[in-house]
């Protein structure tokens, strides 16, 4: 049977945003403008996306189309029996290990538009709002339940196919991403006492610009991204051959940065308005959010309360198209390699992630006892996904990309046969970014984790 594929040019950008646009982009984004220089950072963020991140989007993206196969079965015609499996294999466990539990805090934002739709933020005290979060997720039922039900819709998706899942789903949720963001964006901006928010987000400030400053921008536009887990080589395999590479990269990054600057205005300035320090994680859209809903809808009930459900509705949305982005490059392996029904190798790699998120969900709770130098099961998760396997597997893809496979396949691939505009003069400088500077500023963000 015939692979299927993204319809067009259209269908793979929303795709590929919607994989971009994710949690990173409202949770972490506007804090890390705001700690490190403002207009400065986004400068750096953007010279890092430049620089690390569209080189390693073109890498993968490569691996992708060239081959039209999962990760593994990519590996298996580019680099026949070699280790080079083992990179296919990694690029298909990190995903599935990431989902696990980035999957719970989509339950969690699950049960927040919940609450917010049954007015909870308007009717109860803001002190008691903001200890509800605390509440909530070292409970065994309930954040269980609403992981469950929050990977079904994962599943739901998935299920539908490449063209009539993920790029449908894509093409309605990302329009909807934006309007939603801008509209809390110029709610935000108009409280009083914002303009304190909107002067830590833009004003250059080259006191707080360091060394780790840059680690920050290259760390954070590379998760942004969604770089280093086999998820550009998954969708790419799905785009068609005569589509540019050039502008499908540009697209992504640019709607990805985009969707980050004005969630940045959608938050920060109501914080400061609010009169709170701003923070990153969790507890911002869990704790600090809600807080100011709740604050404000003593004095605009109706209003603060609608923002509520669009707010939580944003996050759910986000969180939703970067999952089903890391579900689908496992199932394309067990669809592709062992040539399984699509819905059966959905069902299994739901199962599989479900039965790891359910120890992850379980790991405020009833599991909270097991630790490790004082990290729940969640948080080890995350730090092994987010500063060990994702560079790993970005490295790994740079190697591949600018030392293993030749250039004249590398060429014929990035500028479609020599037809995609503009991409036979970029080609030279891409490869060099490639091939050298990428590698080290990955090395970089390494090291410095590690440190
Ligand atoms: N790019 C997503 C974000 O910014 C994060 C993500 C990580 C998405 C892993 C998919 C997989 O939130």
């Amino acid at each position: 049977m015939e692979r299927e594929k993204f319809g067009g040019r259209v269908g793979a950008i929303f795709a590929l945003a919607g994989s971009a646009i994710g949690l990173g982009n409202i949770w972490r984004f506007p804090y890390m403008v705001g700690e490190n220089g403002g207009a400065v950072f986004i400068i750096i963020y953007i010279a890092a996306t430049l620089l690390l991140s569209l080189p390693i989007f073109f890498a993968e993206f490569i691996i992708g189309r060239r081959t039209q196969s999962n990760c593994i079965g990519a590996m298996k015609k580019l680099a026949p029996g070699t280790a080079w499996k083992w990179f296919g294999a990694l690029s298909i466990f990190t995903p599935l290990f990431i989902l696990s539990y980035y999957s719970v805090v989509g339950g969690w934002s699950l049960e927040y538009l919940v609450q917010a739709c049954s007015l909870t933020f308007t009717n109860a005290d803001a002190v008691e709002v903001r200890s509800l979060f605390g509440e909530f997720i070292t409970g065994t039922w309930g954040p269980l339940v609403l992981f469950t039900i929050y990977l079904l819709l994962v599943l739901g998706v998935i299920l539908g196919g490449v063209r009539k899942g993920i790029e449908k789903f894509s093409k309605l949720t990302i329009p909807l991403l934006f309007v939603l963001v801008v509209i809390i964006a110029i709610y935000s901006v108009s409280l009083p006492g914002s303009s304190a928010g909107i002067e830590y987000l833009v004003r250059p400030d080259w006191g707080k610009v360091t060394p780790a400053t840059l680690v920050n921008a290259l760390g954070q536009s590379f998760y942004s991204m969604s770089l280093g887990m086999g998820i550009i080589i998954t969708y790419s395999s799905y785009i068609k051959k005569q589509e540019n590479p050039v502008v499908t990269g540009f697209a992504t990054g640019v709607s990805d940065f985009l969707f980050a600057i004005i969630a940045s205005f959608a938050i920060i300035p109501a914080v400061f308005s609010a009169g709170i320090e701003p923070g990153a994680g969790p507890g911002l859209i869990f704790e600090t959010l809600p807080f100011i809903f709740s604050s404000l809808s003593e004095t605009m009930p109706v209003l603060s309360s609608i923002i509520a459900i669009l707010f939580f509705l944003t996050i759910l949305i986000a969180a939703l198209t970067s999952s089903v982005s890391l579900m689908e490059v496992g199932v394309a392996y067990f669809v592709d390699e062992k040539k399984m029904k699509r819905s059966s190798a959905s069902l299994l790699v739901f199962a599989v992630v479900w039965a790891a998120g359910a120890v992850c969900s379980l790991s405020f709770g009833p599991l909270k006892g097991v630790t490790l130098f004082g990290n729940n099961i969640f948080d080890i998760f995350d730090k092994f996904a987010s500063n060990f396997l994702l560079l790993i597997g970005g490295m790994l893809t740079l190697v591949f990309v600018g030392w293993k496979m030749d250039k004249a396949s590398v060429r014929d691939e990035f500028t479609s046969s020599g037809k995609a505009r503009g991409s036979r003069r970029l080609f030279e400088s891409t490869y060099f970014l490639i091939k050298y500077v990428a590698p080290v500023l990955l090395g970089i963000v390494f090291i410095a984790n590690f440190l």
